[in-house]
């Protein structure tokens, strides 16, 4: 699977670490950016991220800011996208069991780099629920 991964700049050393992290997993990195920590607006890379995944260039994305706030709000704007701020393994099972989430969202001031590499890894291992669960998704994700 191929994910897109992008950052601000206040997440740019996480995202530098966990598209290590992913590539030494077996998985094809798109990186939308950015590049380095100079100043940058978070909406620009979350809609790229976002755009690989609604056109299924990516199977999933990651973004970080520095709280992972921005982030979501700006990616939970586009049609079809199920961004999940995640803060620990259980919300991020969560996202995926029963919200089928397409879009992780970490803060690098926030996490760890150890427990942020747990989030993606058990984001990344957990697939949807379905059941119940789509008939909630299809009443907001039309
Ligand atoms: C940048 O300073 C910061 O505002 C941004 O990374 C993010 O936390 C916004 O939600």
């Amino acid at each position: 699977m191929k994910i897109a991964i992008g950052s601000d700049h206040g997440g740019y050393r996480l995202k530098v670490y966990l598209k290590s992290l992913l590539e030494e997993l077996g998985y094809e990195v798109i990186d939308v950016g950015c590049q380095s920590e100079s100043s940058v607006d978070y909406p620009d890379f979350a809609s790229l991220v976002c755009e690989s995944v609604l056109t299924d260039k990516a199977g999933a994305g990651i973004l970080v800011c520095g709280t992972g706030i921005g982030m979501s709000m700006a990616a939970n704007r586009q049609p079809g996208i199920r961004a999940a701020l995640c803060h620990n393994e259980y919300t991020a099972r969560m996202s995926r069991e029963h919200n089928d989430a397409n879009v992780l969202c970490l803060g690098e001031r926030v996490l760890g780099t150890g427990l942020a590499e747990s989030i993606v890894r058990t984001w990344l291992q957990t697939t949807f629920a379905a059941g119940r669960h789509v008939t909630r998704i299809e009443k907001f994700d039309k």
